[in-house]
């Protein structure tokens, strides 16, 4: 064979090797099943706290990390002293307790029996319309407040949302009820994301807090992934000791916290606490980083965050693959600059104009959104 015919081959054979290097580096971005892209994501977080000054690691080596996480389960670990330390003795009031309809509902009521069965069977929201509201009286937006005694909270639940519409009545069906046992006031806010950006969480739960605070004067707001399930009722959705994370044990992570700076899933605010950090960012496009952004912005105003304790913050996720939506790969240089990028991006440079309209369960706020909606100063 002629030198120069085994030279095209042999270059031939090296652009196999590259496009195959490449179209992995795709896969892992774009199509992984959703647990690998989790794994990714605490794997490279958990990087980046450890040495800040990382630089941006490239996806086939975050192959090979992925991998060690997944054959070695020493790659990280659960610290259980995150968990309230200073957790109070479990005492729920007894069976048959009868407060007064003047005073102010208790935080532990009998009603709140502790591990729930999680139902993910699909079910259509209509279904659940007509049977939670054949039970109870749920004020349009999904608006309802305890009878018997005062609610000690209003808490705004705030939904982000696209393309999950089977998974919306499957957390109204389980929810709904849960808050009821538990005496609060609530209402929930389903934020829509329309047009063909990258999904961004962050900056619907800042469109939807701004449409919440419209309604009504809220003191709490939970910011909840429209798949997560809780396992206990007793994980309080009030404003207990705030900022709260509620999601600490998810069953994706063998109910492990995935690192000690997880903020994501289930989180919750005072409203005066999320307008001291001016909201979320609003600059991250496509998933993952945003509640990291959180997290820095709580402990920069000086806020500790809670958890609950032991079994109570147990999460089953509705199984599903971050279907067409796309990582945020920029994330990790805008995490090194939450600081600064706090003063300027958030709740002060959001414009945005949403359709509202109000369903039985929920108000739904749909927004279209774009980078320029929320321009960000130099910083
Ligand atoms: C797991 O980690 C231990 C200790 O770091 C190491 O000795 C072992 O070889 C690792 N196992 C695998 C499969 O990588
Ligand atoms: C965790 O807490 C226990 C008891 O409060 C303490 O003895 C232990 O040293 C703590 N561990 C760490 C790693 O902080
Ligand atoms: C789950 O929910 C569906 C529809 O709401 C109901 O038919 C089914 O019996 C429930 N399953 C369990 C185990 O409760
Ligand atoms: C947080 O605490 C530090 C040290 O006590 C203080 O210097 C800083 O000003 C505080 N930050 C805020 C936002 O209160
Ligand atoms: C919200 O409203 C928009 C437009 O009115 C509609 O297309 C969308 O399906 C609704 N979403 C939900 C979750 O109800």
């Amino acid at each position: 064979m002629p030198t120069h015919l085994r030279f095209r081959r042999r270059s031939y054979l090296g652009l196999l090797f590259l496009f195959s290097l490449s179209t992995s580096a795709l896969y892992f971005i774009y199509s992984a099943p959703g647990i690998v892209n989790e794994y990714v994501f605490m794997v490279q977080a958990r990087g980046i706290r450890i040495r800040e000054n990382v630089k941006n690691i490239g996806a086939q080596v975050l192959e090979q990390v992925v991998r060690g996480a997944y054959s070695n389960g020493t790659d990280y670990s659960y610290d259980f002293n995150m968990s309230e330390s200073d957790a109070p003795p479990t005492a729920y009031l007894p069976e048959g307790f009868t407060y007064l309809h003047s005073q102010v509902c208790p935080e532990k009521l009998p009603s709140m029996k502790g591990r729930l069965e999680v139902n993910m069977s699909e079910v259509s929201l209509e279904d659940v319309e007509r049977s939670l509201l054949q039970e109870t009286t749920i004020a349009p937006g999904g608006h309802w407040k305890p009878k018997d005694c005062l609610p000690r909270w209003k808490v705004a639940i705030l939904v982000p949302f696209r393309n999950r519409h089977e998974h919306l009545p499957i957390l109204l069906r389980h929810l709904v009820p849960v808050l009821q046992k538990q005496r609060l006031q609530f209402g929930f806010y389903v934020i829509e994301q329309a047009g063909t950006e990258p999904f961004n969480r962050a900056m619907l739960f800042n469109v939807g807090y701004k449409e919440a605070m419209k309604d009504l004067d809220w003191d709490c707001l939970v910011f909840h992934d429209v798949d997560h399930l809780m396992e206990n009722d007793r994980n309080y959705y009030g404003c207990t000791d705030m900022p709260r994370h509620f999601a600490v044990k998810l069953d994706k992570y063998s109910y492990m916290l995935p690192y000690n700076e997880f903020f994501g899933g289930v989180s919750g605010l005072r409203v005066g606490q999320f307008n001291r950090i001016n909201g979320f960012p609003n600059a991250f496009w496509g998933w993952g980083g945003e509640d990291d952004d959180l997290w820095n912005r709580v402990l920069y105003a000086n806020y500790t965050v809670s958890r609950p304790h032991g079994e109570l913050g147990r999460y089953m996720s509705i199984p599903h693959h971050h279907r067409g939506e796309v990582q945020f790969l920029g994330r990790y240089s805008l995490l090194r600059h939450s600081k600064e990028r706090q003063k300027v991006d958030g709740l002060n440079n959001l414009n945005y104009s949403p359709l509202v309209s109000k369903r039985p369960l929920y108000t739904n706020v749909t927004v279209s959104l774009s980078r320029s909606l929320a321009p960000v100063a130099d910083y």
